[in-house]
C-alpha cells in the first residue's frame, strides 16, 4: 500500500537570499554540491565518483580532485548553513515572522515586504525503499515561486503558490550507506503576486515523502462520481488507472469496495511493462446515503491493485443548477454561504487540519452549508473539513488565464479534488477584467474543455462583474453552468442583475458574493483613528473617503446584511448567498489605510470570535432559538446621542424579544427580520433579553457594564488531533466578561508549545506570540495539544 511519510517536520529556515545562489543547470551530472547536497556533519558524499570520475578530476587538477571538480563543474564546495538558519516545522509562513512596512503598494496585501527564503530538509531511505518502491516528493503548496533541488540535482520549478507538484525522486534518492537525502527549496515572493489580498510565504502547506508499490494506482485517478440518482438506485462511474512500473507485463484485477463491501471486481487484465492501464465501468448502488450538508454521509471508497490500496471519501450526490436556483439530489437547496481566504491570526496561511477544523465549525455553527475558496483552489485540509462537517464548496481557479502551465495546474487540481463530496461547483474566475469579452469567452472555453475533459459531475460558474446596465458576453456566458454575479444587491450595482435575469429569463444565475460589511468586533461606534467600525453600521464608506453622512454611497461597506438578506428572499433565482466574508482576513484593510493591516469583512474576526452579525445570520439560517443582544454595555465604548440615548439591538428567531435596562422593561416586540431594535438612554449597569415563543421564555442574552480586568479565563473553544485554540478572557471581579479591555498579558507554556496567538485588532502589529494585548476582553492562544497555559496580566 502507499505509505505517506509527512515531512513537516525539522526543516531549516533562511529568510533572504543565499550569498552563493544554487545554480539551476550543471556541467556535470548531479554535481550541484552546496547545501543542495550533504554537507559537513552530514552522511553521504557530495557526490559519487566513479574510479574514471576521480582520476580523470586528478589528471586536469594536478592531482588534486576537489580542485578538478571546481575546475571542470564549478561544484560549491564550501557553502554551509551559517548561523542565521533556524529550526522551523510545516506549515510555515515566513511573513508572520517579518515587520510589517508601511507602503502603499503592500497595503491590500497585508503590508509585509516581499523576499525569498530557503528551506532546507534531510531525510533517509533504506534500500528496501530501493528495491521494492518508488519514491515520491510532494509538495501541498508553495507560496509562491517555488525551486527545489535534491542532492546536487536541479528537481524544478512551481510557478502557482495554490497547487500542489510533485517529483518522482526513485532514481536520484539516496539509499542506505548512500547517505542522507537533501531537499532544498526556494520559495520567492518578489516574483509578482497572485492575488490582492494576503497570501503568505514559503512552504504553507504540507509535504510528503510517498512510497508506492512498484504495481500501483494512480491516486489522482481513483474516480467515483453520481451519473444519475432514481429513486432508490445511484448510478456511479468509476475510474483508476494502474501503473507497471515493473520490468515484466503484469496481470492485474483491480477491486473497489465502498463501507468495506466489493463494489466492483474487474477481470484479470494485462498491463505492459512500465505502461499505465485505465480501467472505467458503472455501477449501482441502491439506498444509496446520500451526502448533503444536513447529514454529510461518506462512504469508505477503497480502490486497490496487486498491494496498493487507495482509500477516499465518496459522496452520493447530484447537482443541478436552474432558473429557480440550485437542486441538491433533486430537491430545491438555498445556499447560505461565505467566501474566504485561506489565513487565520498568527499563523498567516500556515494552517494545519485542526486550525482549519476550527474555521469550518465557527461557519457551520452559523448555519453555514456552503463556502467558496477565494480566490484559489481549495487546500486538501479544507476540503477534508466540508467534507465531513457537510458544507458545499465553490473550488476556484481564479485567473482567467489559459498559458499551459496555469491549463495543466488546472487539469491536475481538478483531477486532484474531484472526489471530495464536498465539491459542487468549480469556478473559474472572479471579477476578471477580461470577463464577458471575446478574449475572456476564448480562454474560458479552453478552461472549461480542460475541466469537462475529466470531470463529469460538477457545475461551473464565474464570478462575474456586474454593470448597473447590466451588460454580458452572450459567448462569454454560454461557457458556463451559472453565471455567477458578485454583489447584486449593492447600490453601487444599480440593478444590474435583475436586469441580466429580464433580458434572459433562462439563464440561471447565482449570487457568488454578497455584503462586504465592515465592521471591527466589539467596536460601537467608528473611530478613524484606532482604525474601527461600528458594529451596527459604520459611516466609513466603501467608495468614498472619510466619515460620510447618511444616505451617501457605500456606508458601512457593499450592503448591509439586512439588505443582503431581503435582495435573497426577493430574488431566490439567485440561488443563495456568498458572505464576503466568513473571517477577517490579513490584508485589503478597506475602509481604512497604513496602520490597518486587517480586512473587516468578516463575521467573525480574525481569531474567529464571532461579531455582532453573526448571530442575525445564525437566527436566519438556524432553528433553535437563540438570542443575541448588542452593544456592550460600557459608557465609552457607545455612540450617545444627546440625550444619553444609544441604540440596542436583538438578533432572535423566537417571535418576540423583550429588552430590560436594569431590570426595567423597554416592552416587548415582534420580531422582524430576526431582529428588533430599542433606543434606550444608557444607565450603567446591565442591559438583558429574553425571547418568548409562544408567551415563553426561550433564550436570554446580558450584557453588563464591567469593572477592572481582575483575572483572565481560559476557555477551550477547539481541540483537536494535535492543536488546541484557547480564548482567553478578560474578566472582572463580579465574573463577567470585561468588554472594553485592552490588558496586556503575558503567556507561558509551561508543558507543549504557543503555536501563535493574536486578538482581532485590524491595527494590531505585534509580532510576539507570548507578550500580547488583548483587544475588547478577549484574545486567542493557539498550542499544541498537550500544553499547559498561564497567563499574567502586566
Ligand atoms: C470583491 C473581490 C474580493 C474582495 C472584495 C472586497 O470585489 O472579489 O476579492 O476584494 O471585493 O469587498
Amino acid at each position: 500500500m502507499t505509505i505517506k511519510e509527512s515531512l513537516n517536520s525539522n526543516w531549516m529556515f533562511h529568510y533572504g537570499e543565499m550569498k552563493r545562489v544554487p545554480y539551476k543547470t550543471t556541467k556535470k551530472a548531479v554535481s550541484l554540491g552546496g547545501i543542495t547536497a550533504p554537507i559537513k556533519g552530514e552522511a553521504g558524499q557530495r557526490l559519487p565518483v566513479s574510479a574514471g570520475g576521480s582520476h580523470f578530476l586528478k589528471l586536469i587538477a594536478q592531482g588534486d580532485e576537489q580542485q578538478g571538480l571546481l575546475n571542470l563543474a564549478d561544484t560549491d564546495l564550501t557553502s554551509e548553513l551559517s548561523a542565521d538558519w533556524k529550526k522551523i516545522d510545516l506549515p510555515h509562513d515566513w511573513n508572520r515572522q517579518s515587520p510589517y512596512v508601511n507602503q502603499p503598494e503592500k497595503l491590500m496585501s497585508g503590508s509585509k515586504p516581499d523576499a525569498c527564503g530557503y528551506y532546507r530538509k534531510t531525510f533517509t531511505l533504506t534500500t528496501d525503499d530501493l528495491n521494492n518502491l518508488r519514491t515520491i516528493l510532494h509538495f501541498d503548496g508553495v507560496m509562491r515561486m517555488a525551486d527545489v533541488w535534491l542532492n546536487g540535482t536541479y528537481l524544478g520549478h512551481n510557478n502557482s503558490g495554490y497547487n500542489a507538484f510533485s517529483f518522482d525522486i526513485t532514481e536520484m534518492a539516496r539509499y542506505g550507506q548512500e547517505g542522507v537525502n537533501v531537499v532544498l527549496v526556494r520559495a520567492d515572493t518578489t516574483t509578482g503576486a497572485e492575488g490582492w489580498w494576503y497570501e503568505g510565504a514559503g512552504i504553507y502547506r504540507s509535504v510528503w515523502l510517498e512510497h508506492k508499490p512498484l504495481v500501483s494506482l494512480k491516486e489522482d485517478s481513483c474516480y467515483i462520481y453520481t451519473k444519475s440518482l432514481n429513486d432508490d438506485t445511484a448510478q456511479l462511474g468509476v475510474e483508476l488507472t494502474v501503473e507497471n512500473n515493473t520490468a515484466t507485463q503484469q496481470v492485474v484485477s483491480p477491486q473497489v469496495l465502498l463501507d468495506g463491501q466489493v463494489v466492483m471486481q474487474f477481470g484479470d487484465v494485462e498491463v505492459g511493462s512500465y505502461q499505465n492501464k485505465q480501467f472505467k465501468t458503472t455501477i449501482k448502488v441502491t439506498d444509496p446515503k446520500l451526502w448533503t450538508p444536513e447529514n454529510p454521509y461518506c462512504y469508505k471508497a477503497e480502490f486497490i491493485v496487486a498491494n496498493d490500496k487507495v482509500e477516499k471519501n465518496l459522496g452520493i450526490h447530484t447537482f443541478d443548477y436552474t432558473t429557480s436556483g440550485f437542486f441538491l439530489n433533486g430537491k430545491s437547496y438555498q445556499l447560505h454561504g461565505i467566501c474566504e481566504h485561506q489565513d487565520f491570526v498568527g499563523v498567516g496561511t500556515a494552517l494545519n487540519q485542526d486550525i482549519v477544523d476550527y474555521k469550518v465549525s465557527v461557519m457551520k455553527k452559523m448555519g453555514v452549508n456552503a463556502w467558496r475558496s477565494t480566490h484559489h483552489f481549495a487546500s486538501e485540509e479544507l476540503l477534508d473539513a466540508c467534507d465531513r462537517y457537510g458544507v458545499i464548496v465553490i473550488d476556484e481557479n481564479r485567473l482567467l488565464e489559459s498559458s499551459p502551465w496555469r491549463i495543466q495546474d488546472l487539469a491536475q487540481m481538478v483531477q486532484k479534488d474531484w472526489m471530495h463530496p464536498s465539491i459542487a461547483f468549480w469556478s473559474i474566475s472572479n471579477e476578471e477584467l477580461v470577463g464577458n469579452t471575446p478574449l475572456g469567452s476564448r480562454i474560458a472555453q479552453k478552461i472549461v474543455r480542460t475541466i469537462k475533459k475529466f470531470d463529469f459531475e460538477h457545475l461551473i460558474i464565474g464570478a462575474e462583474l456586474l454593470t448597473p446596465e447590466g451588460i454580458i458576453d452572450e459567448d462569454y456566458v454560454k461557457n458556463l453552468d451559472v453565471l455567477g454575479v458578485n454583489y447584486p444587491e449593492a447600490g453601487v450595482m444599480g440593478s444590474g442583475a435583475k436586469l441580466i435575469h429580464q433580458k434572459y429569463p433562462d439563464l440561471p444565475m447565482m449570487s457568488t458574493e454578497n455584503a462586504s460589511y465592515f465592521s471591527t468586533r466589539g467596536a460601537y461606534k467608528d473611530s478613524g483613528d484606532l482604525d474601527q467600525c461600528n458594529n451596527f453600521g459604520s459611516y466609513f464608506s466603501m467608495v468614498l473617503p472619510g466619515l460620510r453622512k447618511p444616505g451617501d454611497p457605500g456606508l458601512g461597506g457593499t450592503a448591509h446584511p439586512e439588505t443582503v438578506m431581503q435582495y435573497l428572499h426577493e430574488n431566490p433565482y439567485i440561488g443563495g448567498v456568498f458572505l464576503w466574508t466568513g473571517f477577517d482576513y490579513y490584508g485589503e484593510p478597506s475602509p481604512f489605510n497604513w496602520p490597518a493591516i486587517s480586512s473587516q469583512f468578516g463575521i467573525a474576526d480574525l481569531c474567529g470570535f464571532p461579531k455582532d452579525y453573526y448571530y442575525y445570520y445564525q437566527a436566519h439560517w438556524t432553528t433553535k432559538k437563540l438570542v443575541h443582544l448588542m452593544p456592550s454595555w460600557n459608557k465609552e465604548q457607545l455612540d450617545l446621542d444627546a440625550d444619553g440615548k444609544t441604540t440596542v439591538k436583538a438578533f432572535s428567531n423566537a417571535q418576540e424579544v423583550e429588552l430590560f435596562v436594569n431590570n426595567q422593561s423597554f416592552g416587548k416586540q415582534a420580531v422582524s427580520d430576526c431582529s428588533a431594535t430599542w433606543e434606550v438612554p444608557f444607565e450603567a449597569g446591565a442591559i438583558k433579553v429574553l425571547a418568548y415563543e409562544n408567551g415563553s421564555v426561550v433564550a436570554s442574552d446580558i450584557r453588563f457594564t464591567n469593572g477592572d480586568t481582575v483575572r483572565i479565563k481560559q476557555c477551550k473553544v477547539y481541540e483537536g488531533q494535535t492543536t488546541t485554540l484557547y480564548k482567553l478572557m478578560a474578566i472582572d471581579e463580579q465574573g463577567n466578561l470585561v468588554e472594553n479591555a485592552n490588558n496586556q498579558i503575558k503567556l507561558q507554556v509551561t508543558k507543549g508549545k504557543l503555536i501563535a496567538s493574536g486578538n482581532g485588532n485590524p491595527i494590531d502589529h505585534n509580532m510576539s506570540f507570548d507578550d500580547i494585548s488583548l483587544f475588547n476582553g478577549l484574545a486567542l492562544a493557539i498550542v499544541s495539544k498537550d500544553s499547559e497555559l498561564t497567563i499574567k496580566i502586566h
